[in-house]
């Protein structure tokens, strides 16, 4: 997993993994800022922490390649975004292409990019949520796998919705993930259609060839 913060959505797929309702385990924390919140639930987790500060640059990695070989020394299947303020870049996004995933709390594709949920309050729309998506160059864009949504309620504080907000998030991403390792699936324009197709298989033969 990767995180940059306080983790809370680290620690739902944590313990969804513990629990044996993920489909697979978590094998490593990869956090770019030493002192964050999830390296402390990970040591509580009993999670491996990798992590690799990144200090010439504010939003990308320095260099992706150490990154890579610490996720295939671990042989690591899939990467889950969850509040990693960083963009991910070819060395990573190929080698990876299909099998990135990350959490949004908004109903992308409305609120892209940093305060989705006071964006979201500030336009007054009825309401809001969170999304699963894939990840690929472009911010918070990438195949849509699910979405939760999330009213407004009338007069509510920031902080009131975003503690709804994250609450839909802990249910969504291990749900979303356990569909994504064991079900099939298949991109389908801009969404990721579960029910048929190759799933996480044809992903990973893309990477061989690729
Ligand atoms: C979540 O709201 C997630 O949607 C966004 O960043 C936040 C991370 O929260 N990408 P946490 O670190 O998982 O508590």
């Amino acid at each position: 997993m990767f995180a940059s913060g306080a983790g809370s959505n680290f620690e739902a797929l944590a313990r969804a993994a513990g629990r044996g309702e993920l489909g697979g385990d978590i094998v490593a924390l990869l956090c770019d800022q030493p002192g964050a919140p999830v390296i402390e639930r990970a040591a509580r987790l009993g999670v491996e922490s990798l992590v690799l500060a990144s200090p010439r640059h504010r939003t990308r990695l320095d260099d992706e390649r150490p990154w890579l070989d610490a996720l295939r020394a671990r042989h690591v299947d899939v990467l889950l975004l969850a509040g990693f303020m960083r963009r991910l870049h070819a060395t990573l996004l190929e080698p990876y292409a299909n099998r990135i995933l990350n959490i949004h709390p908004s109903l992308l594709p409305a609120f892209p990019g940093l305060d989705a949920i006071g964006q979201a309050l500030r336009a007054g729309v009825p309401a809001t949520g969170c999304t699963v998506h894939m990840v690929e160059p472009a911010l918070d864009s990438g195949p849509i796998l699910a979405q939760a949504e999330v009213t407004l309620r009338p007069g509510e504080p920031l902080a009131a919705l975003e503690a709804r907000v994250h609450e839909a998030e802990h249910l969504l991403y291990p749900d979303t993930v356990r569909r994504f390792l064991t079900e099939p699936w298949r991109v389908e324009g801009r969404w990721v259609r579960f029910g048929e197709g190759p799933g996480l298989t044809a992903a990973r033969a893309g990477a061989a060839h690729g």
